[in-house]
């Protein structure tokens, strides 16, 4: 083995600067690890001062990695596979009961998925969770930079170096405001929904990119009048009679008429699409991973979602013996 060079850098530096480079913000890697900007700007100067060289271009609007940046990062993030991997094999001797879940979900999946931790927190009460909800942009960044164990989007990346599990239904369906002169219409012609103004969620959102893929596939180009970063923030802009929005229908719910909206009946929709739980293939997962992935391939697929659009399930089953074929 080679001798060690004197390390001078900490494991809280080279976080600092994964979190800012994959980011490409400051504000956002300080939010991701619930510290302050200030402290990350220092862990992020005192890296480069170590290596005598600067690590990221901040000259212009977007936070880059410097050629010497690019190098230390790779070098970080084979350490985070490293110490990812140990993690694993120290949990395989603990077994399931033990361990860390880290998840990362996209903001529209925030409504249910503190239904599906709840239960299966109470059935291992000493797994530690994390989960961490951004949008799908920001989650397949999380994603590519290996940074969680497993990853819960509508819009999968496409490719074989991962795999998708579907486990529930998302209908997308639009929404108007309740006195909206097409409340209350049956069979209203997509072409006709088409010459309303449009309020979306923001670029790098998952369900931005399915209504966009859907005007395409029907040729049509909708007015934008707004754009908004959060789901909550676009049902308010609906439901103050600012345009329609296509959502899923797991951002309403049942008491979504007390809130001012509707859901209006076009034809066509809703839009049939399916959560799912992402992994790269080549991850192999840990003890208590494959636990939860086990939970939530047992709940149901088929169907409407119900009522209030909570996903039916079972209390966890124990999990198979068998390592692997997950
Ligand atoms: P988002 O979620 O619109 O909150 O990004 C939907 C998705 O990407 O799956």
């Amino acid at each position: 083995m080679r001798t060690l060079p004197r390390v001078r850098f900490t494991f809280a530096q080279l976080r600092a600067l994964e979190a800012v480079a994959r980011n490409a913000s400051f504000t956002r890697a300080a939010e991701e690890l619930h510290l302050a900007q200030p402290t990350i700007s220092i862990q992020v100067k005192e890296l480069a001062d170590c290596f005598g060289v600067p690590l990221l271009d901040v000259s212009g609007r977007r936070v880059r990695p410097t050629q010497a940046g690019a190098e230390v990062l790779a070098t970080a993030r084979r350490v985070f596979e490293e110490i990812a991997d140990l993690d694993m094999r120290l949990a395989e001797l603990q077994g399931v009961r033990r361990g860390r879940l880290r998840i990362a979900a996209v903001t529209t999946a925030e409504y249910f998925i503190p239904d599906l931790l709840g239960p299966f927190a109470r059935h291992y009460p000493e797994i530690e969770v994390t989960l961490a909800v951004e949008n799908r942009d920001r989650v397949v960044a999380r994603l590519e930079a290996n940074a969680d164990d497993l990853y819960v989007m509508m819009m999968p990346p496409a490719g074989d170096h991962l795999v998708a599990v579907p486990f529930l239904e998302n209908p997308l369906v639009p929404v108007a405001d309740i006195d909206h002169p097409l409340a209350g219409k049956e069979g209203i012609p997509v072409a006709r929904l088409a010459r309303e103004r449009f309020v979306l969620r923001e670029a790098g959102s998952g369900t931005r990119m399915a209504c966009e893929e859907f005007f395409r596939e029907h040729g049509l180009n909708p007015e934008v009048k707004l754009e908004l970063g959060s789901n909550e923030a676009v049902k308010h802009a609906v439901a103050a009679g600012l345009g329609i929005a296509i959502l899923s229908a797991h951002t309403l719910g049942i008491q979504h008429e007390q809130a001012g909206l509707t859901v209006l009946d076009v034809r066509g929709f809703p839009i049939k699409r399916y959560w799912y739980v992402v992994r790269p293939a080549e991850r192999v997962l840990t003890p208590v991973a494959r636990a939860f992935l086990e939970f939530v391939r047992s709940i149901e697929t088929s169907g409407e979602p119900q009522g209030d659009h909570t996903p039916r399930r079972r209390e966890p089953r124990a999990p198979r013996a068998a390592a692997g074929g997950t």
